[in-house]
């Protein structure tokens, strides 16, 4: 197994006087900074910068991105999380300079093209959603759920309803949606699935009351199965006077299929970064916009993109010009939650993802990625256990229990599977399973490419079964094996620590 000694920083790399390119000699006068810069922050010696050619450069990055893995380089099936292929034509798209390159300062006559761009983005996901009106500010699901409970709130309190104090979250949601719920100052109600895997209609009922401020809810739920009650829900919340959050980070399931909306949803996030072809997973830009029905509408974050036409002649038709513009004058925004209007670049990845592929396209989508989960589903469930064995959406949920009684953990079965040179599935998420194992395959891959993964995983069945012990020590093929994730997580190393070793030991250990 390689340590870190074997792919040295390019601080340890390197020597005096190399270079990787060579600045003409000075045909000016020199000039000191001394009087530019106050002396005390002049450097006294220069700084130990490596030197290094471009050629060691190029190798040292080249070599750190074959380490990593990505959907570019093979399967990925973190549950959750929809690691689909996303069309390379929509980067080059973003990186187009009219797009790039704009400062967001710029006056607003010289950004219509942007603006439309972000109107009509907005009324795309409204329609997906069902609902009237959008924020592209969020920059990531958790962004988006905290301000739609923000917009949740004004509007209770704009009803002198502020005693609303509660969400309710049922016990399978994303650790998110507490959290985001908290963070607004919520008190969390929990309501318990049912044997189907679903929120337990009878449980919610016993929650539910004059202090509900608003129910959280992904659908399909985080363990890949549609909330069927979830119009009965819906009334029950609306009745006891609360509003209903959709948590859209598995929209991939429904796209074109149904609407939030219709469910009976009045706030849904979308996680353009998963559905919408933004390439993630990396710490990236993301983008969490929320659609609002209209009752929560004069709530929404500012800016908001405004279209009007204004008298003038649109290139000889004789019609009045239409121009876009941010609206600030919202009196009863919650203000604003995002320095200027979101994630741009983002934006124009979805944007053109959406026209690309149009409605049956994206209704496509949907199917193809149901019917990939529902594949593997039924290829694995012979040697993994299932807890809910019903048709699943675009993601399912197996349990290592039968392995962990050889001794075997979901864990062991992630790191086996790298031996192969696949992701791991997200582990040990949703927490009502034990040992889970969450696969989503998404609509991007091969039928091939689902039977190789299903060859593995029965093969690691088999392996855990037999050989314990082989499964208990991978990996075995890959640059690092088992790190300590809590230490990494907690005390991470990130920065060069002038030559002490710091691969081996966190910093104060
Ligand atoms: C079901 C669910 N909800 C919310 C989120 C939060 O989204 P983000 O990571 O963009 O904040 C995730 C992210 O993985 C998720 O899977």
């Amino acid at each position: 197994m390689a340590d870190r000694k074997d792919f040295p920083l390019l601080m340890e790399l390197g020597a005096p006087g190399r270079r990787a390119y060579l600045l003409p000699e000075l045909d000016v006068p020199s000039r000191s900074l001394e009087g530019l810069i106050p002396v005390e922050y002049l450097r006294s010696e220069p700084a130990p910068l490596p030197e290094l050619s471009e050629l060691e450069v190029v190798r040292h990055y080249t070599g750190l991105s074959r380490r990593n893995h990505g959907v570019d380089v093979g399967f990925y099936p973190l549950g959750s999380c929809t690691m689909k292929y996303n069309p390379k034509v929509n980067e080059d798209l973003a990186s187009y300079p009219g797009f790039a390159n704009l400062h967001p300062y710029q006056p607003e006559a010289t950004v219509q093209g942007a603006l439309q761009l972000m109107h009509e983005l907005e009324q795309y996901l409204c329609e997906i959603a069902g609902l009237d009106r959008a924020t592209l500010a969020p920059a990531a699901g958790a962004h988006g759920e905290l301000t739609g409970l923000m917009l949740i709130k004004a509007y209770h309190e704009s009803r002198g309803e502020s005693h609303r104090d509660e969400i309710i979250i049922p016990d399978s949601a994303h650790g998110t949606n507490p959290a985001s719920a908290a963070m607004c100052g919520y008190k969390v109600v929990e309501v318990a699935s049912n044997e189907r895997g679903c929120v337990s209609v009878d449980a919610l009922r016993k929650v539910v009351g004059p202090r509900t401020a608003g129910l959280m809810l992904t659908n399909p739920n985080t363990l890949g199965l549609f909330e069927e009650d979830i119009l009965t829900i819906s009334e029950i919340v609306h009745d006891a006077g609360g509003l209903l959050y959709y948590d859209g980070a598995n929209a991939n399931a429904i796209l074109g299929k149904c609407r939030p909306g219709d469910m009976g949803f009045d706030v849904v996030h979308f996680n353009l970064h998963k559905t919408f072809s933004t390439p993630h997973g990396g710490g990236g830009p993301g983008s969490g916009p929320i659609a609002v029905r209209d009752t929560l509408v004069p709530f929404l974050p500012v800016p908001v993109v405004e279209k009007r036409s204004r008298p003038g002649d649109a290139v000889g038709t004789g019609k009045n010009l239409e121009e876009f513009y941010l609206d600030y004058d919202r009196p009863h925004s919650i203000g604003k939650i995002k320095g200027f209007y979101g994630n741009f670049l983002v934006m124009v990845r979805a944007y053109a993802y959406i026209l690309a592929m149009g409605p049956k396209g994206l209704r496509q989508v949907s199917e193809d990625a149901v019917l990939a989960a529902n594949y593997l589903m039924a290829k694995l469930k012979s040697a993994y256990d299932i807890l809910y064995d019903r048709v699943c959406k675009h993601e399912f949920v197996l349990s290592a229990k039968r392995q962990k009684a050889n001794g075997v953990t979901a864990r062991d079965i992630a790191k086996r599977l790298l031996d192969y040179g696949m992701h791991a599935p997200t582990v040990y998420f949703p927490l009502i399973v034990e040992e889970a194992l969450m696969i989503e395959p998404t609509e991007t891959e091969t039928k091939a490419t689902l039977d190789e993964f299903v060859e593995v995983m029965l093969a690691i069945a088999q392996e855990a079964q037999e050989a314990p012990e082989k499964v208990r020590h991978a990996p075995y093929h890959t640059v690092v094996g088992r790190l300590d994730e809590t230490l990494a997580a907690r005390r991470p190393v990130v920065r060069w620590q002038g030559g002490k070793d710091m691969g081996a030991k966190a910093e104060d250990e």
